[in-house]
């Protein structure tokens, strides 16, 4: 749409001139719409003297390493660097239980490997003879609701829970590294952002992608995360995220996923009685995140949804769908 073009337009002269024609720019993107979408911007703008890093926490879902390597690399065209340091993660959150613990060292050690990588950017951006530059800048992909939100109040779930996604990297990155925030979507709502991305050739698929939080599924596996219960979560959601899509509902639910309580529920399978986790569904809808409703799902989606994660994923013996709306309940179990 022209609004959006022009838009367009404007945003890639200002990324220009504020970085000038040698600077480059550092950046942690997740796959998600808003890093996904000024990634591409920055990309527009100043070609490959923007970098972007995506850190392997360990705990992103099925498959989504190699699906951000396609969709920002492949398609999209942009200089991308992943980093696994999922070993790392999974280790350190050995024995963890507590939910507030969990988003700590998982927010803690994203920093940590972030600066690791980008003191190892800054050198082989220095030696690039095609960019004989400095990386100057820090981009960050923070939305109107995010700069109104941090100027008045955290919002009610930010005192109930720490929220991390990229949470303290932008001040570590201007007090430790001496680099410039620069936000190219700070003046935009959601909505704006998804015509954005729309006027930036991305897939329709990702440009419409739901939230997903910062600590991953391991604020959907309750208590300790292990990687067997990191592999249940993962086959879980990805059934019930690809039956979702199958019924044409996506786009009617605002975030959805598939979470482990690893509770051992008694089950019957062939004539023996076995023990197995329990596997919740959660599907809501809302607008602002602050309060939700269920999602009211047809009976017989649930069943052949039930059917599939019993059949399909190993060690799960039951399935239970969450009706709890926000508040009480969080959108999150953790
Ligand atoms: P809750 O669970 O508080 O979630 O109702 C509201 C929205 O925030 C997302 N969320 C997070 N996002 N880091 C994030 O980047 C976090 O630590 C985090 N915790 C919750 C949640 O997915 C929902 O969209």
């Amino acid at each position: 749409d022209w609004t959006m073009q022009k838009f367009l337009e404007e945003a890639i002269a200002q990324i220009r001139h504020t970085v000038g024609d040698k600077g480059q720019v550092l950046a942690a993107v997740s796959g998600g719409v808003d890093s996904t979408v000024a990634a591409k911007l920055m990309k527009e703008a100043i070609g490959s003297r923007f970098w972007a890093v995506l850190v392997n926490n360990g705990v992103m879902r099925l498959n989504e390493c190699e699906q951000v390597q396609r969709d920002l690399s492949e398609a999209l065209g942009i200089n991308l660097t992943i980093v696994d340091a999922s070993q790392r993660f999974l280790d350190g959150l050995k024995g963890i239980d507590d939910p507030e613990k969990k988003r700590k060292f998982i927010g803690g050690k994203f920093i940590d490997i972030f600066e690791e990588e980008a003191i190892k950017i800054e050198e082989a951006a220095a030696h690039d003879p095609t960019k004989a530059g400095k990386i100057e800048f820090f981009m960050q992909g923070t939305l109107y609701p995010d700069v109104i939100e941090s100027l008045s109040f955290k919002g009610p779930s930010a005192t109930i829970k720490t929220h991390h996604n990229v949470g303290g990297l932008p001040a570590r990155m201007a007090n430790g590294q001496g680099l410039k925030l620069i936000e190219p979507l700070r003046s935009l709502y959601k909505d704006e952002v998804r015509a954005l991305g729309r006027a930036l050739g991305i897939r329709e698929e990702l440009v419409m992608r739901h939230p997903f939080p910062g600590p991953g599924i391991a604020v959907r596996i309750l208590g300790e995360v292990t990687p067997e219960k990191v592999e249940i979560a993962r086959k879980a959601d990805h059934i019930f995220i690809s039956e979702i899509r199958k019924a044409g509902l996506y786009d009617q639910i605002s975030q959805a996923y598939a979470a482990v309580d690893p509770s051992r529920a008694v089950g019957v399978m062939g004539d023996k009685r076995v023990y197995g986790y329990i596997i919740v569904l959660r599907a809501v809808t809302t607008t602002d995140y602050m309060t939700a409703e269920a999602f009211n799902f047809p009976w017989d989606f649930l069943q052949r949804v039930m059917n599939r994660i019993v059949n399909e994923v190993h060690g799960v013996c039951r399935v239970v769908y969450d009706v709890t709306s926000k508040p009480p309940g969080t959108i999150e179990l953790e």
